[in-house]
């Protein structure tokens, strides 16, 4: 175990911030107990403090242990898809308190499946009092609102010195926050899809997985204009993007799956493939972002189950506050 680890727990022990690496997007974890760390936590991300957070742990043991009841489908999600992108949200234990839950009475727990991360999670676990005590709230480590880091040195741009350590691990594999199955309410829900589509969910399990229901506890996820770029963009049909380019008479950063045949100022390729899309889009963004145009327009990819998680964090990427 490396150095890098064994300090980052040592923080995590002592109340501060630690950036990691997930397969998803780098998170900003504190302590999931400590109502400082907590604090400090919402303060960094600014983030409204009725908003939960997701607990990471090392094992599902240790993140089950932080409900007051598992259902028998809620554990076949976890054997298939942990470690991985998956958080599934719970009805909580006295384990998890107020300043995680923002309130509610449920938990969303997560076991990661990035190398470090894990390597982190259980450092910090063998460092407890109580192994099952251990959770790492961890919310994206990007301002609230803002668009999530794929890579270290986005977390450095976003959030420098307010964190205590930001742990190295290369650029971020799925590119996308976790999908999070809702099984609080009885009938599971995915309250965020993510790469593991709701198909998947909906084999593992063997039966429907219902979309977001509007009733459902609060979830910044679930917020207008979410993972947004400060440049305004704009979705557009495949068919009307030389059009659209054309009419512009601004600086315009295009984000497309090939190159426009009008002349723009910047563009991006990007993949054909929903998963390779996903794994670039965070990035991408924010290149478009940094590229100092007044407009970004994006090819819309296509209306289909396997682009549900890209298009939805497109359609809050474009959607006005
Ligand atoms: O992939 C991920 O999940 C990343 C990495 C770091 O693990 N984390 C992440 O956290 O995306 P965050 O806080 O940026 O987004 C968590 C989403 C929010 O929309 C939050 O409100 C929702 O999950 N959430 C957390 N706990 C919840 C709960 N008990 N009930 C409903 N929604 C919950
Ligand atoms: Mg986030």
């Amino acid at each position: 175990m490396s150095n890098a680890i064994r300090r980052a727990a040592e923080i995590l022990r002592a109340g501060g911030l630690v950036a990691f690496p997930t397969e998803t997007v780098y998170g900003l974890g504190a302590d999931a107990s400590s109502a400082a760390a907590m604090a400090r936590l919402y303060r960094v991300k600014r983030r409204p403090s009725d908003h939960p957070v997701i607990v990471h742990f090392a094992s599902p043991g240790h993140a089950f242990a932080w409900a007051r009841e598992v259902p028998e489908v809620a554990r076949r999600l976890a054997q298939r898809f942990w470690p991985g992108p998956l958080t599934l949200v719970l009805l909580r234990s006295g384990l998890a308190q107020d300043f995680v839950t923002g309130g509610t009475d449920t938990i969303g727990i997560r076991v990661p499946s990035h190398p470090v991360a894990r390597a982190m999670l259980e450092e910090f676990a063998k460092t407890g009092r109580e192994p099952s005590g251990s959770g790492v709230a961890a919310p994206s480590a990007n301002r609230f609102g803002r668009v999530s880091p794929t890579t270290a040195a986005h977390v450095r741009v976003d959030l420098g010195a307010d964190v205590d350590v930001i742990l190295e691990g290369g650029a971020s594999e799925v590119g996308i926050e976790s999908a999070i199955v809702d099984f609080s309410r009885g009938r599971p829900a995915l309250l965020r899809p993510g790469h593991i589509t709701r198909e998947a969910l909906e084999e593992a399990l063997g039966e429907p997985v219902a979309l977001r229901d509007e009733e459902a506890p609060r979830h910044s996820g679930g917020l207008e204009r979410h993972y947004a770029p400060a440049t305004p963009a704009r979705l557009v049909p495949s068919h009307a993007l030389d059009a659209e380019i054309a009419k512009l008479d601004a600086r315009a950063a295009v984000l497309a799956f090939s190159k426009p045949d009008e002349r723009v100022d910047y563009w991006l390729r990007m993949p054909r493939d929903p998963q390779g899309y996903a794994q670039r889009l965070y990035a991408a963004l924010r290149e478009l972002d940094g590229a100092a145009c007044e407009a970004i327009l994006i090819e819309a990819p296509p209306d289909e189950p396997a682009w549900r998680a890209v298009r939805d964090r497109l359609l809050r990427a474009v959607s006005a506050a």
